[in-house]
């Protein structure tokens, strides 16, 4: 039986009907920009984050853009984010017209290594940096992170597209940051149905800026405070989420349980299924297994064959990527991120996964 990696047509009876009789009435009211849709999905990240303030914007990439730009980062700012994320964190630094510093990752726990960092602070005093949290947890140093941060005056920027529901020390993993931002990509754990994402935060000054430079860096509808861009959430996008919300404990419940089947099903055998530190809860977003590259590379192929869905996330560190080359500054450490890339293989974890589903795929890999 083939298992896609992914199968987001698997939605709670009535979330169809419910959906387009939203599009109807929204359609119906020309409620196309802005309006209680978009106000209702920011209270409700508001209510479920702990932070006092979540402003709504167009995709998780702005909103890393909107984040960095609301801290003050601008042209010739160096700021250090981690050699193994998605690519947008790196764009970011560069679109604002910062200088990107990576710092390699600590291979146990594949997050950026913390001591690796604290030398990068000293040798480059970069005024911001980021940390990504991946996979559905994050590293188990981030209080340390933060506290190190807070102290050498570098603003911290968390990086949580993929972390909506994650807990660390038994609250939102977003409650502590000083900032941090949600992406809210169809695949992502609250999806919407296109590009949606939020930047969080309880410090005032910095929602403020943000809410600005979403929306042109208006002060008032023909004033402008700051340059800024059309970065507004889609009215329609704002009221998918506003749904899809209602049915997200099950989904993340859904999650979880899939994640630890798989731990539990490979747990003391030669496939190495990793599990979140002990300070997360996980939103169940990514399954993460370890190879050596060679083995990585025939289980994917076997896994290919056999119609089983599976990812690499992430194939390549940021610091080997062709469009790096013109902007990094530096690269610390060593090559963990890059062997990372040769060693990560994701199998199937979606919300609604079956314990038939989850059993061929667990046969397929044990059985390559
Ligand atoms: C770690 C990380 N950062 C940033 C992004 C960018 O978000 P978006 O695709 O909504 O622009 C994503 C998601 O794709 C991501 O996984």
């Amino acid at each position: 039986m083939p298992v896609p990696f992914i199968d987001l047509k698997r939605l709670e009876s009535g979330f169809l009907d419910r959906w387009s009789e939203k599009v109807r009435t929204m359609s119906e009211n020309t409620a196309f920009i802005g309006g209680p849709e978009v106000a209702q999905i920011e209270k409700t990240l508001v209510e479920t984050t702990g932070v006092e303030h979540a402003v709504s914007c167009a995709n998780g990439t702005d909103a890393l853009q909107l984040a960095l730009r609301a801290v003050g980062v601008g042209r010739g700012d160096t700021v250090l984010l981690p050699d193994f994320t998605f690519w947008a964190t790196f764009e970011a630094v560069v679109n604002v017209g910062a200088d990107p510093v990576t710092v390699d990752i600590d291979p146990a726990e594949m997050h950026m290594d913390f001591d690796l960092f604290c030398k990068a602070v000293d040798q480059h005093k970069p005024k911001a940096a980021m940390i990504v949290h991946l996979y559905g947890w994050g590293t188990s140093r981030l209080a340390e992170l933060r506290a190190f941060c807070k102290e050498r005056g570098v603003v911290l920027i968390e990086d949580g597209a993929q972390a909506y529901g994650v807990k660390y020390k038994g609250e939102s993993i977003y409650k502590g940051a000083d900032i941090s931002t949600i992406s809210f990509y169809p695949a992502k754990v609250l999806g919407a149905a296109g590009d949606a994402g939020a930047v969080l935060t309880s410090n005032p000054e910095y929602a403020k800026v943000v809410r600005s430079m979403a929306n042109h860096g208006r002060s008032e509808h023909y004033s402008y405070g700051y340059v800024g861009w059309n970065s507004r959430m889609d009215s329609f996008q704002a009221a998918f989420l506003n749904l899809a919300h209602e049915f997200i404990d099950a989904r993340i419940d859904s999650r979880r349980k899939s994640g630890e089947f798989y731990r539990k099903a490979f747990a003391g055998s030669a496939h190495k299924c990793i599990t979140p530190p002990s300070d997360y809860v996980e939103n169940g977003y990514l399954n993460l297994m370890i190879y050596e590259p060679a083995e990585r590379d025939r289980i994917g192929a076997v896994l290919k064959e056999k119609g089983i869905g599976f990812a690499m996330v992430y194939p390549g560190a940021m610091s080997e990527q062709e469009g790096a080359k013109d902007y990094i500054k530096a690269a610390i450490g060593g090559e963990h991120a890059s062997t990372a890339g040769k060693s990560v293989l994701n199998l199937p974890l979606f919300p609604y996964m079956t314990d038939a589903e989850l059993e061929e795929v667990v046969a397929a890999v044990k059985g390559a």
